[in-house]
């Protein structure tokens, strides 16, 4: 059997940053959790689970639950809520019919080997088990993306290989599903704009770090004023509050009996 292929981002998490920049993720998430609706005595894998709030609010359910992520910062700040996390990416999953459930909030489109992932995730599910998530879908934001590109272009860098996002469309991810056994009970994309707690410029520099890999701090920082200032007649409003584009491609699934 081959090995799976980890990709190592160029992403670094502080949950410090992303506590003051991020935090509408974890808050956003409550639909999906209700699609979850987990149970006391269940067994539950989150997958990507950050600093963990909505680790916690699954635990909180009485649920016996499980946070992994790639993240040793974001597996530290975890802990320290008392949750059960690891250090572990998804592709790396080794767990063995073990789930009543897998959930995931906003980290699937930043999973480089997708395939290992679903493989993963269906050996980890118990027969009858559920995957539910939600992650950014076709579409999320796209604006910003292209801006990016822009920005970059003009400096002579081709933005293709930098771009750590995978938003896939709705009937592709699907299949993607099907493909590796698992029923697909429901699927849909949902438009989000989304209300940013700080500027646009901060948002980048917690996500769209791949992007600005190659720069110089100065030149990031030129960057972010260059996207900011590109994007602001359509993404800011007259109170200097920035929304984002967001699309969200959320699923319920399960491994069959
Ligand atoms: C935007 S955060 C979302 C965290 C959390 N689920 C929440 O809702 O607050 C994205 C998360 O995806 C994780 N991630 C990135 N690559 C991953 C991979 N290959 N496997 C699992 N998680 C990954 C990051 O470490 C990060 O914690």
């Amino acid at each position: 059997m081959s090995e799976p292929q980890i990709h190592i981002s160029a992403t670094k998490w502080d949950p410090t940053d992303y506590d003051r920049t991020a935090r509408f993720v974890s808050d956003l998430g409550e639909p999906v959790l209700r699609l979850l609706g987990p149970k006391a005595g269940e067994r539950i894998l989150d997958l990507g689970c950050g600093d963990g709030p909505l680790t916690k609010r699954i635990a909180e359910s009485g649920a016996d639950v499980v946070g992994v992520d790639p993240s040793a910062e974001f597996v530290w700040a975890a802990k320290a809520l008392g949750l059960d996390a690891r250090v572990m990416a998804a592709e790396e999953l080794n767990f063995r019919a073990e789930f009543d459930a897998v959930f995931s909030n906003a980290a699937l489109h930043w999973v480089r080997g997708q395939d290992e992932m679903l493989d993963g995730v269906h050996k980890a599910l118990k027969p009858g088990g559920r995957f539910v998530a939600e992650f950014g879908g076709k579409g999320n934001v796209e604006r910003v993306r292209a801006a990016l590109v822009t920005a970059l272009a003009r400096r002579g860098i081709d933005a293709l290989p930098l771009d750590p996002w995978y938003f896939p469309a709705n009937p592709e991810y699907r299949a993607r599903l099907e493909w590796h056994g698992f029923r697909v009970a429901d699927i849909r994309l949902i438009d989000r704009p989304t209300v940013l707690p700080r500027s646009l410029g901060d948002w980048l520099g917690t996500f769209a770090q791949s992007f600005l890999a190659p720069l110089g701090e100065e030149e990031r920082a030129e960057v972010k004023a260059e996207v900011e200032r590109d994007l602001a007649p359509i993404l800011r409003n007259k109170d200097g509050v920035w929304s984002v584009d967001y699309v969200r491609l959320r699923f319920a699934a399960t491994r069959p009996l």
